[in-house]
């Protein structure tokens, strides 16, 4: 149909650097879609980056680029029509290269942290580079969130769909790795992230999208006010830097207990260094179900997260230090932004009684998280 020529048209124009905005409908779903592609963005790697904007009915615009499958910009409306944007991002390329603590990005191929940079598989150990202190962060010095995914416009799902191949031995990891993201916005202000992935060797992998987001849409405002409430009994301890004991705690009596909406400012202090956990959802079945609910009642903005995966980093941007700065110069500092990072518990290729982190060959894994916004 329709989308798929535009898009190739739109791959095109796009090399001749000229933007340009199409409007059609999801056959399936009857949908209005709106694809825009920008020029390019630039090129890393040898492969051409571009900016894609997805743009729904209410008006909601969500910018994704094929650089680390970076979420820049989510613009939506507040409660009084006003639209602003509602995650940290750069408005060009270059700043992601020079330092981005992950803003908005895909991560993998292991999310969070695995304990002195090693893991087994069977008898066999492998060695990541170490770069977070001991351990290994984010997968490793150049994961997920550094690499040109290829980008193409799913004509089914109404989707962009991002695909990287990770190589066998790539950042220490073993067998090589086909990962697709499909990022859809919907009507009802819903983003939706659809990863699945196959190997060839048995591997390790936790994937999740790292968007930081702030609901006052303006950095000048910290988190702490925002009211937050997670699905969660449980959570995972952790040491001193950062990896979990192996225990799961109940929250009850706790400043991680979220069962109730409270205030992420309310009991920070009692958390050295502020909330940087995982907590170990309540879950019903494989479907993905509600793990939290943010919301600021400024704005009158609500984000509702919800996910197949077992786990919820919650990162209350602790070693945001304001040497980031918006393109207005706007400092981006500690507490100014958080993250709701869906994915399997930090560690779990050390921690045999964590969900399995392991992939084989001939399995596929598959998971969905949903970002829905709302106004209040
Ligand atoms: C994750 C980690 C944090 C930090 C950020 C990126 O959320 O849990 O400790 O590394 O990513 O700065």
């Amino acid at each position: 149909m329709k989308t798929f020529k535009i898009f190739i048209l739109g791959s095109i124009i796009a090399v001749l650097a000229v933007s340009f905005m199409v409007t059609c409908t999801d056959e399936r779903s009857g949908e209005p879609v709106e694809v825009f592609i920008q020029k390019e963005w630039g090129q890393v790697d040898g492969k051409k980056v571009y900016l894609f904007t997805l743009k729904n009915e209410k008006g909601d615009e969500v910018k994704i680029t094929n650089y680390g499958g970076i979420v820049t910009s989510w613009i939506t409306a507040d409660k009084s029509g006003k639209k602003s944007n509602v995650v940290i991002g750069y408005d060009s390329l270059s700043r992601y290269q020079e330092k981005n603590p992950y803003f908005g990005a895909i991560i993998g191929r292991y999310a969070n942290r695995i304990g002195n940079a090693t893991f087994k598989i069977d008898t066999a150990t492998y060695h990541l580079a170490a770069n977070d202190g001991k351990n290994s962060l984010h997968g490793g010095l150049k994961g997920f969130d550094k690499v040109v995914w290829d980008a193409s416009w799913n004509d089914t799902t109404n989707a962009l769909t991002l695909k990287y191949v990770s190589k066998d031995g790539e950042e220490g990891y073993p067998g090589n790795l086909t990962v697709t993201v499909a990022y859809k916005l919907t009507n009802d202000n819903e983003l939706l992230i659809d990863y699945t992935a196959e190997t060839d060797k048995p591997t390790v992998l936790n994937l999740t999208n790292h968007s930081y987001f702030n609901l006052t849409g303006d950095v000048n405002n910290t988190i702490l006010d925002h009211t937050l409430q997670i699905n969660a009994d449980k959570y995972t301890p952790v040491d001193a830097t950062l990896i979990p004991t192996g225990e799961l705690k109940e929250v009850k009596g706790t400043p991680f207990d979220f069962l109730q909406p409270h205030k992420i400012g309310e009991r920070i202090n009692d958390v050295k260094g502020g909330y940087d956990h995982n907590f170990v959802l309540n879950r019903q079945g494989d479907k993905p179900e509600l793990a939290a609910t943010l919301a600021d009642s400024v704005s009158g903005r609500v984000l509702e997260v919800y996910t197949s995966q077992p786990g919820m980093q919650f990162y209350t941007g602790n070693f945001l230090d304001g040497t980031n700065k918006l393109s207005d110069g706007k400092p981006i500092n500690i507490h100014t932004a958080l993250c709701l990072e869906t994915q399997h518990f930090p560690d779990s290729p050390n921690k045999p009684a964590f969900p399995t982190t392991l992939l084989k060959p001939g399995e596929k894994f598959h998971s969905q998280t949903k970002y829905k916004i709302s106004v209040k």
